[in-house]
């Protein structure tokens, strides 16, 4: 076919044909495709592959040879795993193919035959677990449903794997700042990239240059906003049974046990995690759907750490389903090149003012606001816009940058992960980064399911001054054994 799905985060729910991807990164290649048409599977008797894979429980037991770790070989190939084979795992496959694809993890069945096509000898697992062991693993790249995220990134860096993440890192207070003490006690030894691509689109850096310059003055506000509504009303009833070559409690997996119902697997490539992500049980809604990557082009450029104080408010509370619409505040302490500064978050219709009766925040969906003593800087993903305070600002405060000194591109941003194992570690959205945003994003929810404004000491990771909130910094967990958290 002719043209790529844009991912779920990419943009609407909806599927939209364009002509080549422009910027590979940041655009699932591929969709949906049936497995049964793809020209390997067609030689082969389906039924009986299926039919294999649920005898053994892992699928096709296709061994590569030898065990040396690939990272350590002369082509200097990682040996990967990549775990959620289809959706947003198809974005990988390019990426993927240049490095030696040992292991396909994934709990539906029926994903494994376009992903053996594409990297044919690699053995396949349905349960994570097991696939963390697989032998001679350097590296893994995550892109399961979200309830499983903190856990998959912990179990693997204990296994000393580096690790790509889908975005959110994970989904509480206490999940995120697991994760990244995990790597911090790590991070000589592995690399870590959290899956908010567009961090490597250069507008990212022209946004941080233009804050750190001081094109807008002295940072007074940060306002962060993002339009999609996902409304539901609760978990989805019980309907049918889940077909044999879906592992229905292997999905569950770490998560309290909620019955089957076809809809949270009804959504197209790259979408799908729209069927499921606004349930508390499997994500964070828009906190850590559009809200990863937007929240990323403002942390990128404000230098923060915890907030050491948050308000939140929103939809009435349902236990089930996380706020569509959602306004948090978080405080941050001065660092030492700009004052303390409160960082907010707006989505499903909550927004803030518009600098100008002109600018129609609503217009660009996913956006950022800096706010500072001498202007106005409006930025999406891609594009930026500077408003003096005063119309007849001249700018002569600013001094925009010399060639030399612009910050360079990243370039792909998965290969940035890659080059990263392989050599010195460092990415740019490491889970040391990342990690702290996610647990600021992550105290919102606390915040707004509390009720009530939140001190926050982020040395011990506690609400200090409503004791009963602290019960919010968790998530609930499944009471089936077998999923530790640090396993
Ligand atoms: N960075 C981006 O732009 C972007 C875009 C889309 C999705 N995502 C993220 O990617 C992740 C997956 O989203 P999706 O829409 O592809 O979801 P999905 O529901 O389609 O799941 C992706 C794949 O994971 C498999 N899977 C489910 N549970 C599993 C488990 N326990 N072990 C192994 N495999 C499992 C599914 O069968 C499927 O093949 C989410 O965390 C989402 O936030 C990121």
């Amino acid at each position: 076919m002719g043209g790529v799905f844009l991912g779920l985060d990419a943009g609407p729910a909806v599927r939209i044909v364009v002509p080549q991807p422009k910027d590979a990164q940041s655009l699932p290649i591929g969709g949906e495709r049936s497995p049964a048409a793809h020209p390997t599977m067609s030689s082969m008797n389906r039924r009986h592959f299926l039919k294999a894979a649920a005898v053994t429980g892992t699928g096709l037991t296709i061994l590569r040879s030898g065990t040396l770790f690939g990272q350590n070989t002369p082509n200097k190939k990682l040996n990967v795993a990549l775990i959620g084979v289809w959706g947003r795992g198809l974005a990988h496959y390019e990426g993927l193919a240049k490095e030696n694809v040992v292991a396909l993890c994934d709990v539906n069945e029926l994903r494994f035959p376009e992903a053996l096509a594409k990297f044919p000898g690699a053995k396949t697992y349905i349960d994570w677990r097991k696939c963390l062991d697989h032998k001679g693993l350097d590296a893994i790249v995550c892109c399961t449903p979200d309830h499983h995220h903190a856990h998959i990134a912990i179990w693997a860096m204990n296994r000393g794997l580096h690790v790509y993440m889908e975005k959110p890192i994970a989904l509480s207070v206490e999940e995120a700042r697991l994760v990244r003490a995990e790597y911090l006690k790590k991070k000589d030894k592995i690399a870590t990239q959290a899956g908010t691509q567009r961090h490597a689109n250069p507008n990212f850096a022209r946004v941080r240059e233009l804050i750190k310059d001081g094109a807008v003055g002295d940072l007074q506000g940060v306002f962060v906003w993002g339009n999609r509504k996902l409304p539901r009303p609760g978990y989805l009833a019980p309907e049918g049974t889940p077909p044999s070559t879906l592992h229905y409690d292997q999905w569950i997996g770490p998560s309290p046990y909620h019955p089957y119902n076809p809809g949270y697997f009804s959504g197209s490539a790259g979408a799908n995690c729209l069927q499921w992500n606004m349930f508390w049980d499997f994500g964070t809604g828009q906190v850590g759907d559009m809200g990863a990557h937007t929240m990323d082009l403002a942390w990128n450029a404000i230098d923060a750490g915890v907030p050491t104080s948050i308000e939140a408010k929103g939809d009435a509370f349902n236990p089930d389903v996380t706020p569509v619409e959602l306004t948090a505040h978080f405080n941050h302490p001065a660092n030492d090149w700009r004052p303390a500064i409160r960082v907010s978050w707006y989505q499903g219709g909550a927004l803030p003012t518009s600098p100008k009766p002109w600018i129609d925040l609503n217009k660009i969906g996913h956006g950022v606001m800096f706010k500072g003593a001498k202007g106005v800087l409006v930025a999406d993903f891609n594009t930026r816009t500077l408003i003096p305070a005063a119309d007849s600002s001249d700018l002569t405060y600013y001094k925009p940058r010399k060639p030399a000194e612009v910050t360079p591109p990243i370039g792909n941003f998965q290969d940035e992960f890659f080059r990263a194992c392989k050599g010195n570690l460092k990415t740019s959205c490491n889970f040391d980064y990342n990690g702290l945003m996610t647990e600021q994003m992550a105290l919102g929810l606390a915040a707004y399911r509390s009720g009530k404004k939140l001190d926050y000491d982020g040395k011990t990771g506690t609400v200090t001054n409503a004791p009963e909130a602290n019960a919010f910094l968790k998530r609930k967990y499944t009471d089936r054994a077998g999923w530790p958290i640090n396993g």
